[in-house]
Order: C-alpha cells, then sequence, then structure tokens
C-alpha cells in the first residue's frame, strides 16, 4: 500500500479526536473477535507483514509510528488469540486513504478482507473524508478483486512504485453517509 514517512515517533496512543468507530464484531466470520491495534501487538502483525509482504515489509518502526499518529486508525482480527489480520486508514480532510491490509493465508476467502475494509470506510466517513484512495500491486489479482467488488475504480497507474519495479493501480471510491457505503456488506447483508 503506501509508504508513509516515520517522523518523530508520538508518544501518545492512537485516539482520534472524532471518536471510535464501534467494532460491529456480528458481521465477522464465526471464531473472529476485532480490536483497535495497540502497541503490544507490533510484534505479531511485523511477523505476518513479513510473510505476507516478503519483498517490500514495513519494519516495525513503521508500525509504531503508524498506530501512534493521530490521522491512523489500525484493527487486528484474532482467532484463538492469535492475529490473524490487520488493516489501517489514514483520513485527512476529505480523503481517506487504506494504508495496509493482509489477512493471514489460512484465513482467507471467509469475508475477514473485506470486514475490514468496510470498517476502514466507516472510520475514514466518521474522520469525515469523502473519499477513499489505495494503491495495490498490479499483479495483485486477489487484492483489485476485493476492491473492485467493493466499487473501487482504477484511475491511475504508478510506474515502478513497489520493490521490484512492479506498477501501483491507484483505486478510489467515493463514500456515502455514515454507515451507508456501498459495499457488498450492506448490499447482500451477509457479511
Ligand atoms: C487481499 C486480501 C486482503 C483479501 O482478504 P480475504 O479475507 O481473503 O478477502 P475476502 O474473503 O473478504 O474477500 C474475498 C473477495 O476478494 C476477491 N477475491 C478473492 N480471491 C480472489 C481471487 N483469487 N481472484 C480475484 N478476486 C478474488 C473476491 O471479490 C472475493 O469476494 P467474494 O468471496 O465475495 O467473491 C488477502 O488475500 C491478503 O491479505 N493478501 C495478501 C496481502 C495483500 O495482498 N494485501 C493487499 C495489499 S494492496
Amino acid at each position: 500500500m503506501t509508504q508513509p514517512s516515520i517522523g518523530p515517533r508520538p508518544t501518545r496512543p492512537q485516539e482520534l479526536e472524532t471518536g471510535e468507530e464501534p467494532i460491529d464484531a456480528s458481521t465477522l466470520p464465526e471464531g473472529y473477535q476485532a480490536r483497535a491495534m495497540t502497541l503490544a501487538d507490533v510484534e505479531a502483525v511485523h511477523e505476518l507483514e513479513i510473510r505476507l509482504f516478503p519483498e517490500d515489509a514495513w519494519p516495525v518502526d513503521m508500525f509504531l509510528a503508524e498506530i501512534c499518529h493521530p490521522t491512523r486508525r489500525y484493527t487486528v482480527v484474532e482467532c484463538d488469540g492469535a492475529v490473524v489480520a490487520y488493516a489501517g486508514m489514514m483520513a485527512v480532510a476529505e480523503t481517506g486513504d487504506v494504508q495496509t491490509i493482509a489477512v493471514a493465508p489460512r484465513h482467507e476467502g471467509r469475508g475477514i478482507g473485506r470486514w475490514l475494509m468496510n470498517r476502514l470506510q466507516r472510520q475514514a466517513m466518521r474522520a469525515g473524508a469523502e473519499t477513499m484512495m489505495l494503491e495495490v500491486r498490479a499483479d495483485n489479482m486477489r487484492a483489485h478483486g476485493l476492491y473492485a467488488s467493493m466499487g473501487y475504480a482504477s484511475i491511475h497507474r504508478r510506474r515502478g512504485y513497489y520493490a521490484g519495479g512492479h506498477d501501483a493501480i491507484i483505486m478510489s471510491l467515493e463514500l456515502h453517509g455514515p454507515h451507508e457505503s456501498i459495499t457488498k456488506e450492506t448490499t447482500d447483508d451477509h457479511r
């Protein structure tokens, strides 16, 4: 996803001025729980990050800086007490950005990625965002399929953006009123 710069490390925990979006656990698959990511999760999240993004994994410091930054919100999903997925967004003015999203391979295809995307969108809307943006590697068909199914449109190709010279596709979605994003979750009501 994006590659935010690491500035001076903020001291206060993740806490946006606009209040926290409640976790809607009823739409998570059975056996999974979600909560806001904390400093205590960084090690587990980083282990997943290295497995899932071997070419361009974020360093531990990036996660520390991200979860402490006031414009960011990160969520982890757990199963049997272990972190199996995580995602984060940035909201500044009218734009939200998907910073990262990842689901452990054993837990893919169960709707967790879609659930996390819906959560990021709601968090962005709560913070005042009207548009959600994201970057995805051009060859990441699975992620692209998820975003396209949620209504994201490809708006730009950024050549050589990722390690190894891979292109990034920039995608965007117009967000609607609070809790009214156009997604499978709200239209099909099964996740
Ligand atoms: C991309 C990722 C987050 C998706 O998470 P997930 O929990 O498997 O996704 P979900 O089960 O919620 O959603 C699956 C949707 O993705 C799409 N999808 C799933 N597998 C797909 C495939 N092989 N090809 C195309 N689209 C696919 C479909 O739209 C599917 O919706 P459906 O099940 O209703 O048909 C996950 O695969 C992942 O973490 N990949 C590795 C890290 C990564 O690439 N992160 C994204 C960086 S931009």
